[in-house]
């Protein structure tokens, strides 16, 4: 990745406060020496989203999300470390260095000519469509029922095949390094070729209208495969964009639908419904649908009605609901897929669909009942058990009343049978909870590992906290190994590396996180409020010390439960008796 120079993005960091710029985004109340306000990136109901500006940081304790204000622009805006650092630098107005070392110029030089080409073959391939030589396309295009406009509006095309792209291209002075680069081309041992031929060429534009990919329908109604479609290149990343999502937002929407097809998308916007998104042939990724986030907060999963329609809707689902969407899942009948939903039956309809389009709960409820038949009492025992069991994941009381009346009144059951469903699961919980609490071994041998993996986190937040008076003793106590957790290791280690070489600026550490989420999350997490620890040298001594007697019990609590394993020898018996009796006496040895 380009990078620019770590003291330019300090710089940048030091003039955005993170309070700042996360108040754009997110409504923040001070609470003590920190602000909080509802996570952006989860769906929650109580504020666990903390901003430190002492820090410059944010971590979110329900989901557990964090970083800086760098990270949060990536995640918020949904683009990458550069772009957020670009985006921050215009807000401070720092004028930012064109990226200078050769290689980083010629990168983006070659990507510029990228975007260039692409822009120059769409519209090639746009007006190839009118041509004599696009009989075949002009009666597919007609047979789908395309209006001009939209042909227009989505720039849809027709390549022929020959090598015209090509030749087109080095008309215009491209070099081969440059046609290749943007994987319209490719180099074969006959020479350069087109990859498209006679096939239906939808551009993809991201949301700044740039051209950066296509996809290209066969016209034979069998023919195989259905799309080509760019793979990923110096424009384009997959899973990082949604088809239409240019046009989509500029329109006035109380929602967003996202659909399986290009044909989908174009269709509905055709007719009227311009809020409609495609997710590009893969399934839904964390980066669409924070895009999708972005622009709306209320998601309709409009998917095809097959099989591998549905599975797609109960991933979808998840992904989006976990960014915080509010999702809704439309329910259709009658046709395969919403192109020829509307077709056949119009926006009319199709807008009614999408307002009655189901939440998550009604929907797991109809897939059950699908599996079940209901006028059989064993499987209306299990509808009504599972249902309830489903009911009680609704948070809100309210909410949890609505869905009972509509479900009971839907499936034909009693409110009340419900009702007494859902307490009996209620009480149950209470008392699982306090049988888990009765200690047996194997919950122990949890604990004590949970609890050494905080401690460790408790030493990482003294580290950072304490530098200059801990640094060399807790070096001289404990290496990188010693850590049980894969991801505290990778911490200490950069911790210690870093140190040693005198840099103690911890924000800057984190800068070498960027593309680890799992690491800047722990590292937000022990730099919060909560794991803020005493400076004195007797609490400082307790950590290790209590930490060290947790290793010991970790390790004993692994030879007991290898000593219990069958078929041991004599030899490795002993082996283990012994190292029990020398972790005794070390525990002894601490003080
Ligand atoms: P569909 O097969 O539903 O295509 O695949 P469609 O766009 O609705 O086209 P029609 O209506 O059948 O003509 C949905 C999406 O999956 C991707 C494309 O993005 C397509 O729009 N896909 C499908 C591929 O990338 N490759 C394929 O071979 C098939
Ligand atoms: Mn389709």
């Amino acid at each position: 990745m380009v990078r620019y120079s770590e003291s330019l993005i300090d710089e940048i960091k030091a003039s955005n406060d993170i309070v700042d710029i996360i108040s754009q985004y997110v409504i923040l109340k001070r609470s003590g020496r920190n602000f909080l306000g509802l996570c952006p990136f989860h769906k929650e109901k109580s504020p666990s989203f903390s901003v430190s500006p002492d820090k410059q940081i944010f971590h979110c304790f329900g989901c557990g999300i964090g970083g800086d204000a760098i990270t949060f622009i990536c995640k918020i805006e949904n683009v990458n470390y550069k772009e957020a650092i670009e985006i921050l630098a215009e807000k401070a107005g720092i004028p930012l260095p064109t990226l200078d070392s050769g290689r980083s110029t010629k990168i983006e030089i070659l990507k510029q000519k990228v975007y260039e080409i692409n822009d120059i073959v769409a519209n090639f391939y746009h007006q190839n469509l009118y041509t004599q030589t696009a009989k075949k396309a002009q009666e597919y295009v007609k047979k789908r029922k395309l209006d001009n406009k939209t042909l227009k509006k989505f720039m849809i095309g027709y390549a022929n095949g020959g090598n015209e792209v090509y030749r087109l291209l080095k008309e215009k002075g491209f070099s081969d390094e440059e046609i290749l680069a943007s994987n319209l081309v490719k180099k074969t041992t006959f020479g350069y070729n087109d990859v498209y031929r006679e096939r239906l060429m939808f551009p993809i534009q991201d949301v700044k209208n740039r051209y950066i990919a296509f996809g290209g329908r066969t016209l034979e109604p069998d023919g195989k495969p259905k799309y080509i479609n760019s793979p990923e290149g110096m424009v384009y990343t997959k899973g990082r964009n949604l088809y239409a999502m240019n046009i989509a937002k500029s329109a006035n929407m109380k929602n967003i639908i996202i659909v399986e097809g290009y044909m989908d998308a174009v269709s509905l916007h055709q007719r009227g419904i311009p809020n409609a998104v495609a997710s590009l042939g893969t399934a839904l990724t964390e980066a669409q649908a924070r895009l999708l986030r972005k622009y709306s907060e209320k998601v309709v999963i409009s998917y095809d009605s097959d099989a591998a329609g549905q599975a797609a809707t109960m991933r979808g689902l998840e992904i989006l609901t976990n960014v915080g969407c509010d999702v809704r899942i439309l329910q259709m009948e009658g046709a395969k897929d919403p192109d020829e939903y509307v077709i056949k039956y119009g926006n009319g309809r199709f807008n009614l669909l999408v307002d009655k389009a189901i939440s998550l709960i009604e929907f797991k409820t109809k897939i059950l009942k699908n599996t079940l038949d209901l006028s059989n009492v064993s499987d209306k025992i299990k509808f009504l058990k599972e249902t309830a069991q489903l009911l009680t994941t609704v948070n809100s009381k309210i909410e949890q009343e609505l869905y009972i009346d509509k479900i009971a009144s839907e499936y034909n059951i009693s409110k009340e049978a419900l009702y007494a469903e859902i307490n009996k699961i209620s009480n149950k919980r209470v008392t699982t909870k306090i049988l888990e609490k009765r200690p047996t071994t194997v919950i122990k041998k949890e604990n004590v590992e949970k609890k050494l993996i905080e401690r460790e986190k408790a030493i990482i937040a003294l580290l950072i906290q304490e530098k200059e008076k801990i640094y060399e003793q807790i070096k001289n106590e404990i290496s990188v190994n010693d850590f049980k957790s894969e991801i505290n290791k990778k911490i200490l280690k950069k911790l210690y590396e870093e140190y040693e070489k005198g840099n103690s600026n911890i924000n800057s550490i984190l800068n070498f996180f960027v593309e680890d989420e799992e690491v800047m999350s722990r590292l937000t997490e022990v730099m919060s409020e909560e794991y803020q620890i005493k400076n004195d040298d007797k609490t400082i001594k307790n950590v290790i010390n209590t930490y060290k007697i947790e290793k010991l019990d970790s390790r004993k609590m692994e030879l007991i439960e290898k000593q219990q394993m069958p078929g041991l020898s004599k030899e490795e018996e002993k082996n283990i008796i012994e190292e029990i009796n020398k972790i005794i006496i070390a525990k002894k040895l601490i003080k």
